[in-house]
């Protein structure tokens, strides 16, 4: 049944300001094989060589008032969203490689349907890059800043920014972090406030990874600012701290794809009937840049953190400990090149039921990962700025719906079930536009209330 919301909450600002002008997306690891699946995905729609599957901004509806008004627009119809085929691209990499060569590197898109839009990619270059091989040992790469503290790098991160919104004459930007995954960290010291974290920047502190300067740069210019990879990036008490100072949006952290989108999916569903769970064995064999870097026992540890915490989460074994207080769970990704970015993944789920009787599920998902990510991209670029344009800043715990380890504000635990997830991002949605909010409890249709 619609439950009525007060009017005066739900007025935030009449939805935003339009989304009218030019939109940049800046995208920190441009050269990857998501980055370049994304943009050159994005130049193929727009040619109308390929349609935006898989992203919910071009693709989904959202069901407006009761069943029986059969109001059910297009997301996109119903909120401001920025033109996609407006989106102008920018970022930086290690590599030099313009997209194009970067794209055909990656090896997801076909040669031919690259050849097709060699004209536009080989005119995106990347940037000179933040980098240090302390925190992503396994690449080497020469498109790199030079910079005497971390602070001079974010600075030149801030040229770099507005340098990009100057030269396109754009009205906003986004940056969604598309970089490699980082060695596995904890929040420190140094990451606690934002005073102690800009005298890190100064002092260089070695607890300051590349990936937290991108995003300090992108918040101090203004910029929303979301994680892909695992890493803590903008996870840190200093870096929410800036965003509420700054009014800007953030989120993360790492794309929900491929083997982690298929658990949030079943788990939640063998939790809602009361099957027990005594083991959940996953494993990956994937040849990109990206399983070449996770091959790294130091990287593949901030990767395993956050592809583990989904069934913790989901499961809440401290409640239910007849059914999920004694299970195993393993995670692996093995390099292997011969299998590019279409990755196999295997699972083995061992449950149980009735008295306790086992069974197994086992799943095998032949995926394309930057295929499952790119729309992922799409729909952050256009939700961060709907975000900032309505006001929103801080934490948008509304987007965990994209990823495996979702920010949430301090004291909560994140929300990992997929379509729960789903219902507050479209309720979020509805709130903005000052429409009623769905609870499906329906009663009403039955005259019941
Ligand atoms: N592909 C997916 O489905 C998926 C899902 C979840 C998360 N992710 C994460 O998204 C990120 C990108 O994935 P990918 O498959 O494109 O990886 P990739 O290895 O193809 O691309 C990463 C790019 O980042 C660049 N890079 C590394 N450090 C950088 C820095 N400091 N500054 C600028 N560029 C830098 C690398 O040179 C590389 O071109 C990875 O962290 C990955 O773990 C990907």
């Amino acid at each position: 049944m619609p439950t009525k919301t007060k009017k005066s909450k739900v007025k935030r600002k009449e939805l935003a300001d339009p989304a009218d002008g030019k939109l940049g997306v800046l995208l920190p690891g441009m050269g990857g094989a998501v980055s370049t699946t994304f943009i050159a995905g994005i130049e193929a729609i727009k040619r109308g060589i390929g349609k935006p599957i898989g992203s919910l901004t071009q693709l989904g509806t959202i069901r407006l008032g009761k069943r029986t008004e059969k109001k059910v627009p297009l997301i996109k119809d119903f909120i401001p969203l920025a033109d996609f085929s407006k989106l102008v691209f920018g970022g930086w990499d290690i590599f030099r490689d313009n997209i194009y060569e970067a794209a055909i590197k990656a090896g997801v898109l076909k040669t031919e349907l690259l050849g097709e839009l060699v004209g536009v990619l080989e005119n995106i270059e990347p940037m000179p890059a933040v980098f240090d091989k302390k925190f992503v040992k396994r690449l080497n790469g020469k498109n790199v800043k030079r910079g005497k503290t971390k602070m001079d790098l974010a600075i030149q991160l801030m040229d770099d920014i507005s340098r990009f919104k100057k030269e396109n004459s754009l009205d906003r930007i986004v940056m969604i972090w598309c970089g490699s995954t980082e060695t596995y960290m904890e929040s420190s010291k140094v990451h606690s406030s934002l005073g102690k974290f800009e005298r890190g920047l100064k002092d260089n502190d070695p607890e300051i990874p590349p990936s937290m300067i991108y995003a300090y740069a992108a918040i101090k210019s203004g910029v929303p600012y979301a994680n892909g990879a695992p890493n803590l990036s903008a996870d840190i008490p200093a870096l929410t701290e800036l965003a509420k100072v700054k009014k800007v949006p953030i989120a993360g952290k790492d794309f929900k794809t491929g083997q982690t989108l298929m658990k949030t999916i079943l788990a939640p569903g063998l939790k809602s009937r009361m099957i027990g769970l005594s083991g959940w064995f996953s494993t990956n064999i994937l040849g990109n840049r990206d399983g070449e870097v996770l091959d790294d026992p130091y990287s593949f540890k901030t990767k395993e953190v956050s592809k583990l915490g989904v069934l913790e989460y989901i499961f809440q074994p401290d409640l239910y400990p007849d059914l999920y207080s004694d299970y195993y769970h393993k995670v692996r990704i093995n390099y292997y090149p011969p299998r590019g970015d279409e990755k196999e993944a295997w699972d083995n789920i061992d449950i149980f039921g009735w008295l306790g009787y086992p069974m197994q599920i086992k799943v095998n998902f032949l995926c394309r990962d930057s295929i499952l990510a790119a729309p992922i991209v799409l729909d952050l670029v256009l939700f961060m700025d709907l975000a900032q344009r309505a006001n929103f800043y801080g934490i948008q715990e509304w987007l965990s719906f994209y990823f495996k380890s979702p920010m949430v504000g301090e004291n909560l635990y994140p929300e990992h079930d997929l379509s729960i997830q789903l219902m507050k991002l479209t309720n979020t949605l509805r709130y903005l536009k000052g429409e009623e909010l769905l609870t499906h409890l329906g009663l009403d249709y039955y005259n019941l209330v």
